[in-house]
């Protein structure tokens, strides 16, 4: 048996979802799932690709007109202007897959990469099975869970390789502002280091603009851009987490080449049916995105009062994007995380993810405000209860 597998951990959130999967009406705030169905458009152009017969193998790293499509968009909607060709754009089986098969193409055994404490565990995981390690940098509730610039660069050995950023940021909801990126890029500069930027949920922020690292990359030199690696995903957007479609993008020669075999021999291309509806989610209106994205509004809203009026939770400042809140638990609860959360899961049929699982090592809680408000409603009188 592989032995890297065998150090790692399995997913905490999913060993809390299989609990409350076992029970009657759970109330669904451990998950980031998307209360919404994917809109009617995107599905009707799938089954459109179906009854046309795109169902054979296709070109492994995308079909052409998905990669134009997200060509133009990265273009107009992300500002990424170094792309020269449809051959850096590579269509992957969903984000997670877009940053397992980058870690793999970029890393090498003993390889140390910067990540952020917390940390969306996933991501972690994919950096050790690529052979790399973690070494954690805190993001701090009073700078809203950015990055300190100085703390990271304090961090950097001469075997660094990499550096994860993920803006907007599970399990925080933090929000990178364009001096970060930039700041960000100088040291990338200064130690010939790679980014992979997660941008998972570029579309779910709210009050302040999302900005890609891509666009902040071209004030840099060719060489600093080569490095910058972007995941994407049609997951949190559209609503289409089960699809398993995201891709990557970077304007290295290198990188698409070696990508291009990563996805060869892993999954030789995403289902052809599914890259259609791809094609309507970018192609398509985007109404359909932004009234989603004012209703994680307002649940953050509610969810953020309510987790404050808590005797056992606070929460400093609102989550500037995603659909996360990240809560410190107070003194007043003298166990731990995770007997929080299985107090509320035991009494409250209620779920939620202790910050334990992304490499936190202080108490908190996380809260998905992806799932119906009736559902936040709900938690935030059962968390107002005294235990
Ligand atoms: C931070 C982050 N990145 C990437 C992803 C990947 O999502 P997917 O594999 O569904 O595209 C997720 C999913 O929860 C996420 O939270």
């Amino acid at each position: 048996m592989n032995n890297q597998l065998r150090e790692i951990i399995f997913s905490g959130i999913v060993s809390v979802r299989d609990r409350l999967l076992q029970l009657d009406s759970p109330l669904r705030l451990e998950s980031g799932e998307p209360s919404f169905d994917t809109p009617v458009h995107i599905k009707e152009a799938m089954a459109k690709a179906l009854v046309d017969n795109h169902t054979h193998y296709a070109a492994s790293t995308g079909i052409k007109p998905l990669k134009e499509a997200i060509l133009k968009k990265i273009i107009e909607k992300n500002n990424i202007k170094n792309i020269d060709g449809l051959d850096k754009i590579v269509v992957t089986n969903g984000g997670m897959h877009a940053l397992y098969a980058t870690f793999r193409t970029i890393l090498n055994q003993g390889d140390e990469v910067i990540i952020p404490q917390p940390n969306w565990t996933a991501t972690g995981s994919m950096i050790e099975l690529s052979g790399g390690t973690l070494v954690k940098v805190k993001l701090k509730p009073e700078l809203a869970y950015r990055w300190d610039m100085a703390e990271l660069e304090s961090k950097i050995t001469d075997k660094t390789t990499a550096i994860l950023i993920n803006t907007p940021h599970n399990p925080t909801g933090g929000v990178m502002t364009k001096d970060d990126l930039k700041a960000l890029l100088q040291i990338a500069e200064k130690y010939d280091l790679y980014v992979v930027s997660d941008e998972a949920y570029e579309d779910i922020i709210y009050d302040q603009k999302h900005y890609s690292l891509g666009e902040v990359a071209s004030d840099f030199p060719k060489k600093v851009q080569d490095k910058v690696i972007t995941a994407f995903t049609f997951s949190k957007s559209f609503a289409m987490t089960g699809w398993r479609l995201g891709y990557t993008v970077c304007s290295s020669d290198e990188f698409a080449n070696n990508m291009k075999k990563m996805i060869l021999y892993t999954i030789n291309g995403v289902s052809t049916p599914t890259q259609y509806g791809g094609i309507a989610a970018l192609e398509g209106p985007r109404d359909c995105v932004v009234e989603m994205v004012k209703t994680y509004k307002t649940r953050r809203d509610l969810l953020f009062e309510g987790v404050n009026q808590t005797q056992f939770l606070k929460c400093e400042t609102p989550p500037g994007g995603a659909f996360y809140l990240y809560a410190k638990i107070t003194d007043d609860w003298d166990k731990s995380s995770w007997d929080l959360v299985n107090y509320l899961i035991d009494n409250y049929s209620m779920g939620c993810v202790p910050g334990d699982i992304f490499y936190d090592d202080e108490p908190s809680i996380r809260f998905s405000y992806a799932c119906e408000t009736s559902m936040i409603e709900k938690a935030i009188e059962n968390l107002k209860q005294p235990a």
